[in-house]
């Protein structure tokens, strides 16, 4: 025995499959939007560069969303925060020197990020980093803190003059 559904009912009957729907669609985007994300700011695990793209001669890779420069000191890759160790300046690399130069008050590190110059108490700051399918992912979650002065690993004495006039 079949049953009839008449027009009336039919209609009846999609208005509430379709709040239904709605329904479901509504509760689906606020737990989606509610889900913790890793949103891959600062502060959290940033995507570097390639592996392949950080220079492995005396240059340096800026990566802007992690606040860093990657470079490569001894065969490692090392990621240096760009916050001068002084006041908190961001301190740039200087092509032509070859060096970080803090605009502020002149402090100076080589390319290891190690104390040369200035009133900084020490070198600037590293991430951590780990590398994932070729990837660089810089820890922006933790700061290692500086090297003091005095113990440079590398032999880059300035390459060039400064960007950076000496008071
Ligand atoms: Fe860089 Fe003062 S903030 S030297």
């Amino acid at each position: 025995m079949s049953e009839i559904i008449t027009r009336r009912a039919f209609l009846s009957n999609m208005w509430v499959w379709g709040a239904g729907l709605m329904g479901a669609a509504g509760a689906w985007t606020s737990w989606d939007l509610l889900q913790p994300i890793d949103t891959g700011g600062f502060g959290g695990q940033i995507r570097g560069a390639p592996v392949d793209a950080v220079p492995t001669d005396a240059e340096v890779l800026t990566i802007p969303g992690a606040r860093a420069y990657l470079t490569t000191i001894n065969g490692e890759i090392t990621a240096l925060y760009w916050k001068c160790t002084h006041l908190g300046c961001r301190v740039p690399w200087c092509d032509t020197s070859g060096q970080f130069e803090c605009p502020c008050h002149g402090s100076v590190f080589n390319r290891a990020g190690d104390y040369r110059a200035g009133p900084a108490p020490r070198g600037l700051d590293r991430f951590p980093i780990e590398i994932q399918d070729g990837i660089v992912l810089i820890d922006t979650s933790t700061i290692i803190e500086g090297p003091p002065p005095g113990g440079e690993v590398i032999d880059e004495p300035p390459k060039g003059p400064p960007c950076v006039e000496e008071a």
